[in-house]
């Protein structure tokens, strides 16, 4: 990969934009988790780190969907604006600025691109036939289409592809079609548009794809578009849209994956201007690293689309675009009839957020392989790792010193001294597998190291001895909760809120990469307060509509 960690860094993070007419569900959550941890583990790391995402809310299915409930799009994105923030804000992601594409700056900095695109002669306009629907005045996009699949004459396929034979299509050559929303046939109409000459930076972008910005197997597929032909774009749509018009037109509109992604861009800009500092160092010049998270459904937008118009506008490209997986629950795609189709608040009205957390974070490697969420694995590795491994060392010491030993603490014995390098000494490659988004060999790492905190606590049995030597009692139970400090800070950025507990409890300054490297003296602690509850059994299946328990 092409960042070499350095002293001292200045990084901009974002994940995709989630679409202001649906929820936030269980499969957003493992790109705004997996990036959170990026960006917390950053952040302990002493760099400077900005979060920066805001809502997608340009787009024919919005408008629709605004029309449908009798309220304008502006009403409907600032109600889903909310939503989205509440769900967010309760699994903790931390974002330095969460925005809306249907912003000033959004508007201004799509118009700027847009022009010098223009002007560098990578714009054009070409007349195209498309369905329009007479009943709903509107030029249907593809998904809007209905109709016989050309190559199987599978019916009720989309305009686009064909979920039956996978076919890839051109709405035109669909066989019956029909309007999906009211279902009356759509007539061919011509229309110009707006094209982006995507092709003329096809040396370009392989250059830039081949320069370490991107995975391998990213980079092979990538391959697969390069052998077959970089296309054109089609970047406009017309009256009726949601979204930015075109300046020096009338009545067409950037369609909304050119403004989204330069979202990123105007909720930085948003960020700098409320938070005085120099927008121009972010996105232009080296001084900053820019990461993308993203899904591999959106491989195509962010690594050609995006890396051309930012390079024709003479902002900064990516230094990195990191792509996941999907998320599959109980080994199936997520499906609204089955159940399994969890929006984030269905989730937090059963468990503790920072369960799942964890879970994705055990469960994350750094690439596109789809994640499983198994909800009895899920339950056994929560009870038996967070609660059996790290936080009972808290809850069983604790009650000892608390109880026994009037909340005071010393140092830890010859064996606890040694235990305590030992997992000390596992920091630089817990740091090394945060930094390259190996969360599972993380976690799986972690528990190896709390298992040793834990045999150590068992091999010197300070509730035996607090009744024959207290000072014993009390070196132990110091090495045992310095173990458990080490422990919380390499889980801090998966864990955030469990870990603030820990430190409440253990009275310490918050966690940091560089603090953790020394001893952190402990000499008295608080009543120790309950930091989570086990997940009993049968409990997570709650979670699937219709199951109870
Ligand atoms: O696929 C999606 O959900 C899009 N809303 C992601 C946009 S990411 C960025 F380009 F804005
Ligand atoms: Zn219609």
């Amino acid at each position: 990969m092409a960042v070499t960690p350095s002293a001292n860094r200045n990084i901009l993070v974002t994940s995709a934009l989630p679409y202001a007419n649906g929820n936030i569900h269980l499969g957003h959550l493992v790109e705004y988790i997996q990036t959170d941890i990026w960006v917390r583990f950053q952040r302990m790391r002493g760099h400077r780190c900005y979060y920066m995402c805001a809502d997608d809310t340009h787009g024919t299915p919005i408008m629709i969907s605004a029309n449908k409930q009798g309220i304008r799009p502006e009403e409907l994105i600032t109600h889903m604006h909310a939503q989205h923030l509440r769900d967010f804000t309760a699994f903790r992601i931390s974002f330095d600025d969460y925005y809306s594409t249907n912003s000033e700056e959004n508007r201004e900095l799509a118009e700027f691109i847009y022009l010098q695109a223009k002007e560098k002669d990578a714009i054009y306009e070409k007349e195209i036939q498309q369905y329009f629907c007479e009943k709903d005045n509107l030029f249907l996009p593809d998904r809007m289409i209905k109709g016989k699949c050309p190559s199987c004459h599978a019916t009720e396929q989309y305009g686009d592809s064909c979920e039956a034979c996978s076919a890839i299509y051109e709405p035109t050559r669909l066989g019956e079609p029909y309007c999906a929303i009211c279902g009356t046939k759509p007539k061919l109409r011509s229309s110009v548009h707006h094209y982006f000459k995507l092709s003329a930076f096809t040396e370009e972008l392989k250059k830039w794809t081949s320069a370490g910005h991107i995975r391998p197997e990213v980079q092979n597929k990538l391959q697969e578009w390069f052998t077959q032909g970089i296309k054109d774009w089609d970047i406009s749509r017309d009256a009726p849209y949601f979204g930015f018009r075109i300046p020096g037109t009338k009545d067409k509109y950037f369609y909304v994956w050119l403004d989204a992604p330069i979202g990123y861009i105007a909720t930085t800009k948003h960020w700098c201007r409320t938070h005085g500092h120099d927008f121009d160092q972010i996105w232009h010049g080296n001084t900053f690293e820019i990461h993308h998270f993203i899904g591999k459904d959106i491989l195509y937008f962010h690594t050609l689309f995006w890396p051309a118009m930012l390079l024709v506008s003479g902002f900064s490209t990516p230094t990195r675009v990191n792509v996941h997986g999907f998320l599959t629950i109980n080994g199936e795609k997520m499906s609204k009839s089955r159940g399994t189709f969890i929006n984030a608040s269905d989730y937090l009205a059963h468990l503790d957020p920072e369960f799942l957390r964890y879970y994705y974070a055990a469960k994350l490697g750094p690439g596109l392989d789809d994640l499983d969420l198994n909800l009895d694995d899920f339950t056994v590795r929560i009870n038996s790792d967070v609660l059996g491994k790290v936080i009972n060392i808290g809850s069983r010491l604790g009650k000892i010193v608390n109880e026994k030993l009037s909340h005071e603490l010393s140092q830890p014995d010859a064996a606890g001294s040694l235990m305590i390098e030992e997992i000390r000494s596992a920091l630089p490659v817990i740091a090394e597998y945060y930094e390259t988004l190996e969360y599972n060999k993380a976690m799986r790492e972690i528990m190896l190291l709390a298992d040793k905190v834990n045999k150590y606590i068992n091999d010197a049995a300070p509730w035996e001895r607090v009744l024959t030597d207290t000072a014993r009692a009390t070196a132990v139970c110091t090495a045992g909760l310095q173990g458990l400090v080490i422990l919380a800070g390499m889980l801090k950025p998966v864990l955030p809120r469990i870990v603030e507990g820990v430190e409440n409890f253990l009275e310490i300054p918050p966690l940091t990469w560089e603090n953790l490297a020394q001893e952190t003296p402990l000499k008295h602690i608080k009543p120790y307060e309950h930091l989570a509850s086990r997940i009993p059994p049968g409990k997570a299946h709650q979670l699937i509509a219709g199951t109870s328990v």
